[in-house]
């Protein structure tokens, strides 16, 4: 196994607010993580550190040995389009565009021709089952299509980790439970790292490791071995 992630002593404040109080962590190529604790504990906050979303107010983060704190916001935002994909609670699709059209994007936006990402996009359509809905608007989706689609778009450009804050905390159970099968079978198949954030116990299950953020730093669960 070798680490792909690496933070050390991350911290970051908003105001008065301290949301990250010395993190320290390894997550492993491939790995699946899920990341639980109360609401306001920091977990979103440190996606978006790992992600090089926000950078923080001191510590290092580098994934696969680029420390990525220390790259400029220009170079941060082309290593997460070619590197990152990210999946959200909701309301993430462009109402406008369709299903198909939304996870063209980040191929689009990494060069490739619309020709070729509409192939690729409907590949990525077809493995979630969405076949038929690629050409819908996402106002025309059901919350579990649209998650699906969120996926879809996330994986188009094959990252090396995928980074999901709550992809099922909008749905009822059953549809949580196909659109999270779906993610983790193509996660799982890909050897893409992923880092979920999730309230939902059985969520976390599907896990490899739990980790729990507790105001702002982690708490060790006995599912934590790596540090
Ligand atoms: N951009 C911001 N501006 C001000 N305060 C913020 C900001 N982002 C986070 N915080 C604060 O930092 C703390 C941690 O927030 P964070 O969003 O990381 O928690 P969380 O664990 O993801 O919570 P939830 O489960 O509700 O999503 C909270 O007190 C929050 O209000
Ligand atoms: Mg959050």
């Amino acid at each position: 196994m070798t680490v792909l992630i690496q933070a050390r002593g991350l911290r970051k404040s908003f105001g008065p607010t301290d949301a990250l109080r010395g993190i320290d962590l390894d997550i492993q190529r491939g790995e699946v993580v899920a990341v639980m604790g109360p609401s306001g504990s920091g977990k979103s906050s440190l996606l978006h550190c790992l992600a090089g979303v926000v950078l923080p107010d001191s510590g290092t983060v580098s994934v696969g040995g680029t420390v990525i704190t220390a790259l400029s916001e220009a170079r941060r935002s082309a290593l997460r389009l070619k590197e990152f994909g990210f999946v959200f609670q909701f309301g993430q699709l462009l109402p406008d565009l369709t299903a198909v059209d939304n996870v063209t994007i980040p191929l689009l936006l990494g060069g490739m021709k619309r020709r070729q990402a509409l192939t690729a996009a409907r590949g990525w359509l077809d493995r979630l089952g969405l076949e038929v809905a690629a050409d819908q608007l996402p106002g025309e989706l059901s919350g579990g299509e649209a998650q699906r689609v969120a996926i879809a778009r996330a994986l188009v450009t094959q990252p090396s980790v995928l980074f999901a804050d709550e992809p099922t905390g909008s749905l009822d159970s059953l549809a949580a439970e196909n659109v999270l099968t779906a993610m983790l079978e193509l996660v799982r198949k890909a050897g893409t790292t992923l880092v979920m954030i999730t309230h939902d116990p059985r969520t976390a299950a599907y896990a490899d490791r739990e980790i729990i953020v507790r105001d702002g730093q982690l708490a060790a669960t006995d599912r934590v071995g790596i540090k």
